[in-house]
C-alpha cells in the first residue's frame, strides 16, 4: 500500500487579518446587508454559501480548513460509530450496504480501478478491496488517511490500495482514470459541491458510474421535530450562512435531493438508482424522544415502508443515496 501525501491544487489557505474586524455598529449594519443579501438568493435551500464567486478562493481555503481540522480531531468517532449498537451507527452501516448494492450493481471486474473520496477511517476502503477492486482512496484530513492506512494493515489489504491526502475540489488525477468514483458522507461538509462533483465526473471514465451520498434536506425528522423545522425557514438558514462565512465554521449541509440531481445534470451525469435510507432518531426541540431500542425498531419499520415506495417515506430518508452514469 502507497500512502502519498499527494500535492493539493487547492486555492491557497487565507488568514484573518485582525484590522480588518469590523467595530460593532458598521458590523450590525453589515450583517444586515448580508442577510437581506443571503435571503434574496435565487436558489435558497441550503444553508452553506452558495457557489459564488465573490468568496474569493481564500475564504473556501478556510473553511476547509476548517472542515480539516474537525474530521482530524473526529477521527476516532468515524472509527468507532460503525460498531455502535444506537440508530446512528445502524444508519451508518445501512448507508454503507446501500452503497455497496450501488457498487455490485456497477458490474465492475476483477482489479477495476476505484477511487473513494473522503474515505474517512477506511470502513467502505476495506469492502472495496475485499471485492477485488484496485482502490485509489483519499482525504482531506491526514488523520482520516492514518485510521484507514492502518485498518487496511490490519485486514492484509495493502496490496490493493493506494492512500494519500487529496480535496475533492480539485482532485489529482488525470481525466476519465476510474471505472467508479465513490464519494460516501463528503458533499454535505463542501464548500462547493458543484466544484466536487463536477470533479467527480472529470476523473471517471466515460460511460462509468459515480456514487454519492447526501445528507437529506426532506429527511422526516426536518417536519416532526419543531426546532428542525425552523431550521428550514429561510431566516434560520441565512443566518447559518451568515455565521458559517463569518466564521468559516465546520458544520455540515442538508440537500434537497432534488438540488443533487441538479448538480449532477450540470455536471453530464445521469441518475441511474436513487434513494434514501435511515429513519431517526426522532428528536423533540433537539431532544431524543424514545429509547434506542425503540429507535432502532422504529428505524427497520419506516425503512422497511419506504422500500416499498410508501408515500411520503420513500424520499424522506437521512441519507440521499445516487448512483449516476457519465455519457
Ligand atoms: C462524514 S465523513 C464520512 C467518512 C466516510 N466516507 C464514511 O462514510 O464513513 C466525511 C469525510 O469527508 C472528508 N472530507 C471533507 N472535506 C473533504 C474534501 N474537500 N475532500 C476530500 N475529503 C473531504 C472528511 O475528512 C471525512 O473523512
Amino acid at each position: 500500500m502507497r500512502v502519498d501525501r499527494l500535492e493539493r491544487r487547492t486555492p491557497q489557505q487565507a488568514t484573518f487579518d485582525p484590522a480588518t474586524v469590523p467595530t460593532r455598529s458598521s458590523r450590525t449594519h453589515r450583517i444586515a446587508g448580508q442577510l437581506s443579501d443571503l435571503m434574496s438568493q435565487r436558489n435558497s435551500e441550503n444553508d452553506v454559501e452558495r457557489e459564488r464567486p465573490s468568496h474569493g478562493e481564500g475564504h473556501h481555503g478556510v473553511v476547509q480548513e476548517h472542515v480539516n481540522a474537525h474530521f482530524d480531531s473526529t477521527a476516532s468517532y468515524w472509527d468507532a460509530v460503525y460498531r455502535d449498537g444506537d440508530v446512528q451507527g445502524l444508519i451508518y452501516r445501512m448507508r454503507q450496504a446501500v452503497v455497496l448494492d450501488n457498487v455490485v450493481a456497477a458490474k465492475l471486474s476483477q482489479g477495476a480501478p476505484v477511487l473513494e473520496i473522503g474515505c474517512g477511517a477506511g470502513h467502505l476502503t476495506v469492502a472495496l478491496a475485499e471485492r477485488g477492486l484496485r482502490v485509489d482512496a483519499v482525504d482531506a484530513s491526514q488523520a482520516m488517511v492514518e485510521v484507514t492506512a492502518s485498518r487496511m494493515a490490519q485486514a492484509g489489504l495493502t496490496e490493493r490500495v493506494t492512500l494519500a491526502t487529496a480535496d475533492i475540489h480539485a482532485l489529482p488525477f488525470e481525466a476519465d482514470s476510474f471505472d467508479l468514483v465513490v464519494a460516501v458522507g463528503v458533499i454535505p461538509w463542501l464548500h462547493s459541491p458543484g466544484d466536487a462533483v463536477r470533479e467527480m465526473a472529470r476523473v471517471v471514465r466515460p460511460g462509468a458510474q459515480i456514487i454519492l451520498t447526501a445528507d437529506n434536506r426532506a429527511r422526516l425528522t426536518s417536519f416532526t421535530d419543531p426546532r428542525a423545522i425552523l431550521a428550514l425557514t429561510p431566516l434560520r438558514r441565512a443566518w447559518v450562512a451568515l455565521r458559517r462565512r463569518r466564521r468559516a465554521l465546520a458544520s455540515s449541509r442538508l440537500d434537497f435531493p432534488k438540488r443533487i440531481d441538479e448538480l449532477l445534470a450540470q455536471a453530464q451525469l445521469r441518475p441511474l438508482a436513487r434513494r434514501t435510507v435511515g429513519f431517526g432518531p426522532m428528536s423533540f426541540l433537539g431532544r431524543p424522544v424514545f429509547s434506542e431500542e425503540r429507535n432502532v425498531q422504529i428505524n427497520d419499520r419506516l425503512q422497511a415502508m419506504a422500500d416499498r415506495g410508501v408515500p411520503g417515506l420513500r424520499w424522506t430518508g437521512w441519507h440521499y443515496v445516487v448512483r449516476a452514469e457519465k455519457a
